[in-house]
Parts: structure tokens; C-alpha cells; sequence
């Protein structure tokens, strides 16, 4: 299993680190098997597995459920668990959280932007945190590209030192233009993990649902689909039923 310090030495190689969400025993296996860097268990499972609209419907509890199914599933990779809505609110639940997640097995937490005080202290106990800047689904307004303007871009430049300067072993950089990402991935010494942030950071980190086509609506502009599994999931279950239907 890859340590947050294999990781940012991996950065210091030039070696790409590849980061896929799931969220269940079955795909965590699959993962492992296909030989995936980390794993992250994202509050998107909202999204994709409880059908809700916005990742702020899920807390700690079903949380706790599924990172424990993926720490079992993918006993030998490094497992990232985000921090739901409301779990960082402050630097002592925000701690008492992530604790509940390394305990079940999770080698690091992920959590949104940088809440006061609450990086500072998880990093004072020593927890291996990811971040995540950029587009920030918890608490965003809309969707759309994030770091567009020269304020914004300095803005996720400024939060990308500070959680360096703090340690964070890694942090994901969600949907800024290519350019910021190359510069932040050229500054900081974490890690940087892109979900449309261009092709020139550290590594790459996708949700299951979009890479394996395993839902109806559309992906993300910066999202690639690399096989159908709901048009294979329709087709073995029609061949199950037909089978039903007409027994040999
Ligand atoms: O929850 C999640 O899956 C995430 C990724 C989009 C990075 O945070």
C-alpha cells in the first residue's frame, strides 16, 4: 500500500498517481485488482449510490459504511475517505471524525477547502489529509469552472501554499483551468490530483460511476467514459431473464 510519503515521493520522481472513487466491497476489489494507486471513498456517493442530487444529503454515519466495505474490499491499497458536510465543522469534531475513518482502515482523509482552523490542528495530531480545492460541490453556488479570474486563480494559489505549508501530503484540484493546475503542480510539494484541472498534474482521479459508464446522465465535459457497464449490466440481465423465461 502506497504511504502519503510513497506518494509525494512518486510527485518527486515525475511518476503519475492514479486515484479512482468507490464506494462498495465488489468495485474496491476490482480496483485493487486492476492495480489502482488510491482509492477514494467521496461523498459523491451520495450521487451515485443513494441517488440524492447533492453531496451535502450524506453524513458520518453512511459514510463510515462504505469506507468500511472499501478498506475490506482493498485491504492493500491506500484508501482516502472525504470528509461529509458538516463533519470539519470545527477542528475538534473535524479530528474526532477523521480518527473514526483511520481507525475503520483508511490510510489518509479528504476534506473541502480550508475551514478555519481545522487543517492547522488535524495536521498538529498528525493525520494524513488530502485536500481539495478548486470546485468545492459541498458548498458551491454552480458547477462551473472555478479559477478563471485573476482573483479567484490567486485565491486557490494562496489556499494551495497554506495547505502545503501545513503538510498535506496531496490535494485534489477540481475543475480550474489547465493552466492553474500546472502552476500549483510546479509550487506546492503535495501531490497534485486533477478532476479537470488539465493533464499536467501529479496524477488523475475520476468518479467510478462516470470511467465506467455505470449511469444514464451525462459526464462531466472533463470526464472520460473508458466502457459502458450499464449498457453490459442491461444486456446480462436481459440474458438472466431470458433464461428465466425460457429454461434449457
Ligand atoms: O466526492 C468525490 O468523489 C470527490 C471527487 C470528485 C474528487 O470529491
Amino acid at each position: 500500500m502506497l504511504t502519503p510519503k510513497d506518494i509525494t515521493e512518486k510527485k518527486a520522481k515525475g511518476e503519475k498517481i492514479s486515484m479512482i472513487t468507490s464506494y462498495d466491497f465488489a468495485f474496491a476489489q476490482m480496483a485493487e485488482a486492476a492495480g489502482i494507486d488510491q482509492i477514494l471513498v467521496g461523498d459523491s456517493l451520495a450521487n451515485t449510490m443513494l441517488g440524492y442530487k447533492t453531496t451535502r444529503a450524506v453524513g458520518m454515519e453512511e459514510m463510515l459504511i462504505f469506507v468500511g466495505a472499501v478498506c475490506r474490499g482493498a485491504p492493500n491499497t491506500h484508501v482516502v475517505a472525504d470528509m461529509p458536510y458538516l463533519s470539519d465543522k470545527d477542528p475538534q469534531t473535524a479530528y474526532d471524525n477523521a480518527r473514526r475513518f483511520l481507525d475503520l482502515g483508511a490510510a489518509s482523509i479528504k476534506l473541502e477547502g480550508t475551514p478555519e482552523g481545522v487543517l492547522e490542528f488535524l495536521r498538529s495530531h498528525d493525520v494524513p489529509v488530502c485536500a481539495h480545492l478548486g470546485l468545492l460541490p459541498q458548498t458551491a453556488e454552480n458547477f462551473k469552472q472555478k479559477g478563471k479570474t485573476v482573483e479567484e486563480a490567486r485565491a486557490i494559489e494562496d489556499a494551495a501554499r497554506f495547505i502545503d505549508s501545513l503538510g498535506c501530503f496531496e490535494v485534489v484540484l477540481e475543475h480550474i483551468p489547465e493552466e492553474l493546475g500546472t502552476k500549483i503542480t510546479r509550487e506546492v510539494s503535495a501531490a497534485t490530483i486533477g478532476i479537470g484541472g488539465g493533464r499536467f498534474t501529479d496524477g488523475q482521479v475520476l468518479v467510478m460511476h462516470d470511467a465506467l459508464g455505470m449511469h444514464l446522465g451525462k459526464n462531466p465535459p472533463f470526464a472520460k467514459k473508458f466502457v459502458d457497464m450499464f449498457e453490459l449490466g442491461v444486456k446480462g440481465f436481459k440474458k438472466y431473464i431470458d433464461s428465466v423465461n425460457h429454461p434449457q
